[in-house]
């Protein structure tokens, strides 16, 4: 009986479509639109995107096809994988239950700035209706209570969703919210692209420098890609926990992966440029040591700059409609954040998805909570918990395959859904690259990037 009802707390995806849709949607978020172009900013424009590259499709690629199959094979969220994939090894289960942590305080910091992208929606409209001192109110990102009011919003929207089970809640949300993304997205680039002052920024973004290319640029390079696919933590093994056995896992995994780099690529090139716009009307894009500024505060500070200068009502509706985008982009990635913790209580403890989702997202708001109030928290988080905890959580994961679980019972359930697995490209090249390249690159960057924070 409780197998029955776990069961049914479980749930699946409907359609293959649907799969891939809400694995995007959780891919696609603030790490894309808020993250990636003040990223780029940072290391030196276009040189950051070519190693950016690289860390999706050669590691993150592989890495994300091997989550979808462990999560698959064992329909288990990452400690319930581990555990009944390898019965009584004692190690993985808490390469999983990292994953569970991470989860939990990667969402207890992205709800704080989803909280800041919903709160620029009323920015945009106060600035249009004159009121600036409360069009003030909504664009300070340190007002704690403000801070405190979105993210209880946005954690009640993602609980509300994820309460609302796999196909009915995350896949139905997903398969409206994630077409309107990238409409307004492309069309946006398309208007900044012919504004004065774009030429300028496009440039920067599309013409690498390759000296620009340091340690420090790889190490944010391959943390913003685990980050931005989703990886490290379990995300997509638990979305592959609802998979079925007819799913293409290395077709889906690569349609996600060019899927969010495309859309952080067009991220990029609309929020670049437009600092180049805005440099016209008099922001500072540059510091004093002439680095272009990038930082958790750009796209609230340049975007707005941009749409404050066009004819009224257009820049309202472009405000808003940006805003809304962003929010609905987050919206997506909480609910997938939140579907880790939630799915480990349902698994491991069983609890029923109503109980599960809104307990763990009252204990993640309370720490959001805290965050609000002291937003500096959120560089100290992505530190601690993206940029080192996701790839080190790749690492065990591609260790965990190539070497536990072997290469062979990975590929027997990659092969399923696949017609030609056994032919394939993907079959000769992906056990190399999750063996041997993904953890000795991942290892080698945390590892060097480690050794030079703590010396
Ligand atoms: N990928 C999401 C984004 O880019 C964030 C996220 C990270 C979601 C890890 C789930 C797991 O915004």
């Amino acid at each position: 009986m409780q197998g029955t009802e776990s069961n049914a707390d479980r749930g699946s995806w409907n359609s293959k479509l649907g799969f891939i849709l809400a694995a995007a949607g959780s891919a696609v978020g603030l790490g894309n639109i808020w993250a990636f172009p003040s990223k780029v900013a940072n290391n030196g424009g276009a040189a950051f995107i070519l190693v950016y590259i690289f860390c999706c499709f050669m590691i993150g690629y592989p890495v994300m096809a091997a989550e979808m199959a462990i999560g698959r094979k064992s329909g288990k969220s990452p400690v319930g994988a581990f555990k009944s994939l390898i019965p009584g090894n004692p190690f993985f289960p808490l390469v999983g239950m990292w994953g569970v942590i991470c989860g939990f305080m990667i969402l207890a910091f992205y709800n704080v700035v989803a909280g800041w992208t919903a709160s620029y929606i009323f920015e945009e409209i106060f600035t249009f209706t004159g009121d600036l001192s409360l069009a003030a109110v909504f664009a300070d990102t340190n007002n704690g209570v403000k801070n405190a009011a979105f993210a209880i919003f946005f954690m009640v929207a993602s609980v509300g969703i994820v309460t609302g089970g796999v196909s009915g809640g995350i896949e139905r949300s997903n398969k409206i919210m994630m077409p309107t993304l990238v409409l307004i997205l492309v069309v946006l680039a398309g208007y900044v692209a012919t504004l004065p002052g774009a030429a300028d920024g496009l440039r920067v973004y599309l013409v690498p420098d390759l000296s620009k290319i340091t340690p420090q640029l790889i190490f944010a390079a391959l943390g913003q890609s685990f980050f931005s696919l989703s990886l490290g933590m379990g995300c997509m093994i638990t979305y592959g926990s609802y998979l079925n056995k007819k799913q293409n896992i290395p077709n889906s995994a690569i349609w996600v992966t060019s899927s969010d780099f495309s859309i952080a690529f067009i991220a990029g090139l609309l929020v670049i440029p437009a600092m180049y716009v805005a440099q016209g009307s008099g922001i500072t894009i540059y510091d004093e040591a002439g680095k272009l500024i990038g930082g958790g505060t750009l796209v609230f500070s340049v975007l707005p700059t941009l749409f404050h200068q066009m004819p009224p009502v257009i820049g309202l509706i472009v405000g808003v409609l940006f805003f809304l985008l962003l929010s609905i982009a987050a919206l997506t990635s909480t609910i997938s954040l939140l579907e880790v913790p939630t799915s480990y209580l349902i698994d491991e403890h069983n609890w029923s998805r109503n109980k599960a989702s809104i307990a763990m997202g009252a204990a993640i708001l309370s720490v959001s909570m805290v965050i609000a109030f002291k937003p500096a928290l959120v560089d100290t988080f992505a530190m601690i918990f993206n940029d080192i905890g996701l790839p080190l959580g790749g690492l065990f994961i591609s260790l965990f395959v190539g070497y536990f679980w072997t290469i062979t019972a990975a590929k027997g359930e990659l092969s399923k859904g696949h017609p030609d697995f056994e032919n394939s490209w993907f079959a000769k090249l992906w056990p190399v690259f999750i063996k041997y390249i993904s953890p000795v690159l991942i290892a080698g960057v945390l590892g060097a990037s480690i050794y030079q924070l703590i010396l």
